[in-house]
C-alpha cells in the first residue's frame, strides 16, 4: 500500500515538475533565464536543515527567497475538490495516507520551499469533548462550547501523541516521500485562538463571551488557557519528534485584542508555549490584525512572526525587531489580479523586504477557494526568479 503511493507521488513529482517548468516559460518573459529549481534544491540540499526554508527561518543567507503559502492545500485546486468529494473534510484530516497525498500534491503542484501538514487548528477541540464539525458553507462548528466555569475544570485530560496520532501518521508518510528535499512545517492553533472558538462555539466577529470571560473571570481563563498552552505544546513537540521540521502557531484572531489585554491576557501563555519548543525546532507566530500588537508579539522568543497586508513589511519588521524572521505579506485576494499587477505587488512586498537574509515570502493569509492555480504557481515561480543570486 505504501509503496503503490510511493510510486503514485514520485511519478506525480516529475509529472508536475516539468509541467511547472514548461508553463513557466509561457507566463514568465522570454528574457527571463528559469533554473529548475526543484532539482537545484536536490542537488544543493544535503538535508532538511540546509533548505533555504530552514537557513531563512534562522535569518541565514539562502540563493533566493523561499516561499510557502497557507492553504496551499485547499478547495482552490480540482484535485482536491475530487477528493472532497468522496471524504467529508475531518475524515480527510483523519485518514493518513490522503492528508499526506493532499500535503505533497501541493508542494508538487507549486513548487513552494516547504509542505505545510494536512489538518486544521480545530481538531484538539475534539478531543476536549467540544463536539467539533464542518458544516457545508457555515464554517467549523463546535456543538458543546464552553459556557460555565464548571466546563473548563471539567476538560478532560488527553495525551496528543495518542489521540491525534493520524496526523503524525501523516507527517512520517509525508516525510518518507520527501526524503530529506523538503522540509515539512508542523503546526497548531494558539492557545487565544483555539480559546475563541472554543467559547464562541465557531468563528466570531466581536468575541463577545470570550472577552466576557477573560474580564470577569481571570482565573477560569488562566486556567483555560494553560490547558490549552499545555496541550499545543505536548501536540507541536509530538509533530516534531514525528518529522517536522518547523512549526507554525496561528493567532489568526488575537488582533481582535488591545495591546493592554494582549499583554496581560495571552503573552505569558505564548512566552511558556513557544519556551517549551525552543531548542526543539524553529517556530513561527503569525496572527492577522496584529499592526498594533506587533512588537509584543516579539517578546515571545518565536523565530519569526508571519504578518498580514495590512502593515508595510519593513515597518513590521521594525516593530519586530531585526533579530527575527519575518514571513509574508501579500494580500491573498491579488492572486484574484492579472499576472501584470501580481508581479507589480510581489516587487513591492520584496522591495520592502529589501533582500535582508529572514525573509519567507507568504500570503498574509490563507489562500481563498476560487483563486485561479495558474495564479498562484506564477507567484512562486516569480518570487524564484525575482530574488535568485
Ligand atoms: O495547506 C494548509 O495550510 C494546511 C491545512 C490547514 C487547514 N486549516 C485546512 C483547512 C491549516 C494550516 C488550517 C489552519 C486553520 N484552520 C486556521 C488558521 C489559519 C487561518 O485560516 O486563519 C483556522 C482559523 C482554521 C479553522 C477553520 N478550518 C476554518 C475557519 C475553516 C473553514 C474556512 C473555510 O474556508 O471554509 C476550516 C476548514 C478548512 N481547514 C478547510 C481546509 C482546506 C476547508 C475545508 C473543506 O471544505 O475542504
Amino acid at each position: 500500500m505504501l509503496r503503490q503511493s510511493r510510486l503514485v507521488f514520485s511519478t506525480q513529482r516529475v509529472i508536475l515538475a516539468w509541467r511547472g517548468s514548461m508553463s513557466g516559460r509561457t507566463v514568465l518573459a522570454s528574457s527571463r533565464r528559469l533554473t529548475n529549481l526543484p532539482e537545484l534544491r536536490a542537488v544543493v540540499s544535503t538535508s532538511v536543515k540546509d533548505s533555504p526554508f530552514i537557513r531563512c527561518l534562522k535569518k541565514e543567507p539562502t540563493d533566493y527567497t523561499p516561499v510557502w503559502l497557507m492553504r496551499q492545500a485547499g478547495r482552490y485546486q480540482s484535485e482536491y475538490r475530487e477528493i472532497r468529494k468522496k471524504v467529508g473534510f475531518l475524515e480527510l484530516c483523519k485518514t493518513p495516507s490522503l492528508a499526506a497525498e493532499v500535503t505533497v500534491m501541493a508542494v508538487n503542484q507549486l513548487n513552494v520551499d516547504a509542505g505545510i501538514i494536512f489538518a486544521d487548528i480545530l481538531l484538539p477541540l475534539e478531543n476536549l469533548g467540544l463536539g467539533l464539525r464542518f458544516a457545508e458553507g457555515d464554517g467549523p462548528v463546535l456543538d458543546n462550547p464552553i459556557k460555565t466555569v464548571a466546563d473548563v475544570n471539567a476538560l478532560p485530560d488527553f495525551e496528543p501523541r495518542e489521540e491525534l496520532s493520524y496526523v503524525l501518521e501523516a507527517i512520517k508518510t509525508v516525510c518518507a516521500e520527501f526524503d530529506g528535499r523538503t522540509p515539512l512545517i508542523g503546526f497548531a492553533g494558539a492557545p487565544f485562538t483555539l480559546a475563541s472558538y472554543a467559547i464562541e462555539g465557531g468563528g466570531s466577529k466581536n468575541y463577545v463571551h470570550t472577552k466576557t470571560l477573560m474580564y470577569k473571570e481571570p482565573q477560569v481563563w488562566d486556567t483555560l488557557m494553560r490547558k490549552l498552552s499545555d496541550i499545543t505544546s505536548r501536540y507541536l513537540l509530538a509533530q516534531v519528534d514525528a518529522g517536522a521540521s518547523a512549526v507554525q502557531i496561528f493567532d489568526s484572531w488575537v488582533g481582535a485584542l488591545s495591546p493592554f489585554d494582549y499583554e496581560r491576557f495571552v503573552l505569558p501563555y505564548m512566552k511558556d508555549l513557544v519556551g517549551t519548543l525552543k531548542g526543539h525546532a524553529p517556530v513561527i507566530y503569525f496572527g492577522t490584525m496584529t499592526n498594533g500588537l506587533l512588537s509584543l508579539m516579539s517578546q515571545t522568543d518565536a523565530d519569526v512572526l508571519g504578518v498580514d497586508w495590512r502593515i508595510n513589511l519593513d515597518s513590521g519588521w521594525e516593530l519586530i525587531g531585526k533579530d527575527k524572521a519575518i514571513q509574508g505579506n501579500l494580500d491573498p485576494l491579488v492572486l484574484f489580479a492579472d499576472k501584470d499587477e501580481i508581479e507589480r505587488q510581489v516587487k513591492e512586498v520584496l522591495a520592502k523586504a529589501a533582500g535582508r537574509p529572514g525573509h519567507v515570502f507568504n500570503l498574509g493569509h490563507g489562500i481563498l477557494p476560487k483563486t485561479p492555480v495558474e495564479n498562484v504557481q506564477y507567484l512562486v515561480e516569480l518570487v524564484h526568479e525575482l530574488t535568485k543570486k
